[in-house]
C-alpha cells in the first residue's frame, strides 16, 4: 500500500479521541436533561443504500453519546437528516422537511437539528442552510461523519452553529459504532466514493474518490453480523467492481469467493455494478458461489450508444448485451434489474426507442426509472436540451407501461417454481400472510401457517402473481 492510501484511513488516535468526546457529550447531556430522562434522536436517511448504511453509523454514534432512537421528529431532542443529492426533487423534499422543523423547535427550544450527507457536502447547499435556515445547528459533509461527537460537543459548549464540510477526496473510518435497522439483514460497505464521473451525476463530487476497505475488515464485519443472526448481507459501493483496484487489495470476485467460504446459513447480495467493469470473472464468481444471490443490478441508463457516450458511461449497448448473454448462459435462472434515465439532454425519439428495445431484449424483473435531473456543476448541466418536460413525461409513462408488461409476464412465468425467500414481515396482498424477498430479488407472499418465522429462510412454491408480488405456498 502506498503512503497516500494509508492516509485514507482515519488514524486510531483520532477515532479514540472522538470516542472520548462522545463520553463527554453523554455527561453533558446528563446535566442538560432531568435525571432519569434519556434524550431521543430521530435520524432519517434519504436516497440510496449507502446513505442508509451511513445513517446506521450516525445512529450508532448518537447512541454512544447517550441518545436513544425515536421514530418521529415530533418528540426528538436531536433530529438528523442524512440527505441525498442525486436528483433535485430529493433536495427540495429535504429543504421542505428541514423547514418544517422550525415549528417543532419553537415548542422545544433545546432541540438540536443537523443536516448531513451528500446534499450538505455541496457548498451552495451549506450556504443556503446557513443563511435561510437559522434554526439548523449543525451541518456536516460526507467526509467528517466520524467527527460527529466533536461537532455536537462544540455546539453544546459554545452554543454556536457548527458547519463542517471539509475534505474532498474522502477517508475511511473503521470501527465506528453501528446501530443496525434490523438483525436479519445487514448493509456492509466495501468501498466508498466514485471515479467514474458519469456526466449527469453529482456523486463523484460529493462522495470523493474511490477507496476500498481492507478485505480483512470486511470479512470480520461479515463474520460478526452472521454470528449475530444475520441472514442476508448486501455489499455496498458506487461501483463494487472497482473494489481493491486503487489499493492493491484482492479483486471483487476474489472477495466474493472468500465470503462464500465463511460458515453460516446466509446469502450475499451486492450493489452497484458498473457495466463497464462487470467482467466474466465477476459472473463466474456469482455462478460458482452458492451464497451469492443470482440477481444482478446492472444500471444501463440508456439503450442508445449516442446517449451512453454523452453520459460518459464507457460501454456500448452491444458490450452490455454480451455481458447479459454470458450471465444467462452461466446462470439461466439469473434475474436482472437496472436504472434508466429518461430525458437526458437532447435525447431524441430514436434514442428513447433504442432504450425501449433494449429493455425488451433484456427482460428486466424490475427497473428503477428516473427523469433526468440537472445537477449544477456536472458536465450534462451545460449541455443544450431542447426536449420539453411534456415530451420527457410522455416517454417516462411509456417506459413504465412497457416495463410493467415485461415484469408482469416474467412474474407470471415463475408459477410452479420454488424459491428460497428470507421472511421479512407481514404480507400486503393476502390476509394472514408473510412476505420476503426471494434469492432472485422478487417479493413473494405466502400464507402464515404459524410455522414460518420472520428473519428465517422459507422455501416457497409460486402459485400466482399480483402486480409485482409473487404469491405462493410455504413448503
Ligand atoms: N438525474 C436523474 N437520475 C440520476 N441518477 C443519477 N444522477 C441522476 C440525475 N442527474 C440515477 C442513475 C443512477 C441512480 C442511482 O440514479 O440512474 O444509476
Ligand atoms: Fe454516479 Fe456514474 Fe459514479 Fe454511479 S458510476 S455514482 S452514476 S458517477
Amino acid at each position: 500500500m502506498s503512503e497516500k492510501q494509508i492516509d485514507r484511513f482515519v488514524p486510531d488516535e483520532e477515532l479514540n479521541k472522538q470516542k472520548e468526546i462522545a463520553n463527554k457529550v453523554r455527561e453533558l447531556l446528563g446535566t442538560i436533561y432531568p435525571q432519569g430522562y434519556t434524550p431521543c434522536a430521530f435520524v432519517h436517511s434519504y436516497g440510496c443504500q449507502q446513505n442508509v448504511s451511513d445513517g446506521e453509523k450516525i445512529k450508532g454514534i448518537l447512541h454512544s453519546m447517550g441518545y436513544q432512537m425515536t421514530d418521529s421528529p415530533e418528540n426528538a431532542d436531536f433530529v438528523m437528516y442524512n440527505t441525498c443529492a442525486v436528483r433535485e426533487h430529493a433536495e427540495q423534499r429535504v429543504f421542505g422537511n428541514v423547514g418544517a422543523l422550525k415549528n417543532i423547535k419553537r415548542r422545544r427550544p433545546n432541540m438540536l437539528i443537523g443536516v448531513c450527507g451528500c446534499m450538505s457536502q455541496q457548498e451552495s447547499v451549506a450556504k443556503r442552510l446557513k443563511s435561510s435556515f437559522p434554526f439548523v445547528d449543525i451541518v456536516l459533509g460526507t467526509h467528517v461523519m466520524h467527527k460527529l461527537p466533536e461537532i455536537v460537543y462544540t455546539k453544546l459548549t459554545s452554543g454556536k452553529r457548527v458547519f463542517d464540510i471539509s475534505g474532498e477526496d474522502g477517508v475511511i473510518a473503521e470501527g465506528l459504532p453501528i446501530l443496525r435497522d434490523g438483525t436479519s439483514k445487514a448493509w456492509i460497505p466495501i468501498m466508498y466514493g466514485c471515479n467514474n464521473f458519469c456526466s449527469y451525476c453529482i456523486v463523484p463530487y460529493v462522495r470523493g474518490r474511490e477507496r476500498s476497505r481492507k478485505s480483512c475488515d470486511i470479512i470480520r464485519e461479515v463474520k460478526e453480523v452472521v454470528a449475530a443472526g444475520c441472514k442476508e448481507i448486501t455489499l455496498l459501493g458506487q461501483n463494487v467492481n472497482s473494489y481493491g483496484k486503487e489499493n492493491g487489495e484482492i479483486s471483487f470476485p476474489e472477495l466474493l469467493y472468500k465470503l462464500n467460504e465463511l460458515d453460516g446459513d446466509f446469502r450475499i447480495r451486492f450493489m452497484t455494478s458498473h457495466p463497464k467493469d462487470a467482467t466474466h470473472e465477476l459472473i463466474d464468481a456469482m455462478a460458482s458461489c452458492d451464497k451469492v444471490c443470482k440477481h444482478l443490478h446492472l444500471p444501463v441508463q440508456s439503450g442508445s450508444n449516442r446517449i451512453l457516450e454523452k453520459m460518459n458511461r464507457k460501454y456500448t449497448v452491444e458490450t452490455y448485451l454480451e455481458k447479459i448473454r454470458y450471465a444467462r448462459e452461466k446462470m439461466p435462472e439469473i434475474s436482472f434489474t437496472s436504472d434508466i434515465i429518461v430525458g437526458f439532454p437532447n435525447e431524441q425519439d430514436e434514442d428513447f426507442e433504442a432504450t425501449l428495445s433494449l429493455i425488451k431484449e433484456v427482460g428486466y424483473d424490475l427497473l428503477y426509472t428516473f427523469i433526468y435531473s440537472k445537477r449544477p456543476g456536472t458536465p450534462a448541466a451545460e449541455m443544450i436540451d431542447e426536449i420539453t418536460d411534456e415530451r420527457k413525461g410522455e416517454r417516462f409513462r411509456t417506459l413504465l407501461a412497457v416495463q410493467e408488461e415485461i415484469a408482469y409476464k416474467k412474474l407470471s412465468d415463475m408459477k410452479g417454481k420454488i424459491f428460497k425467500a428470507l421472511c421479512e414481515g407481514e404480507g400486503r396482498v393476502l390476509e394472514n400472510s408473510l412476505c420476503g424477498r426471494a434469492d432472485n430479488n422478487v417479493m413473494v407472499e405466502f400464507e402464515n401457517t404459524g410455522k414460518q418465522k420472520i428473519g428465517e429462510f422459507v422455501n416457497v412454491k409460486i402459485t400466482s402473481s399480483k402486480g409485482y408480488v409473487c404469491l405462493g405456498e410455504a413448503l
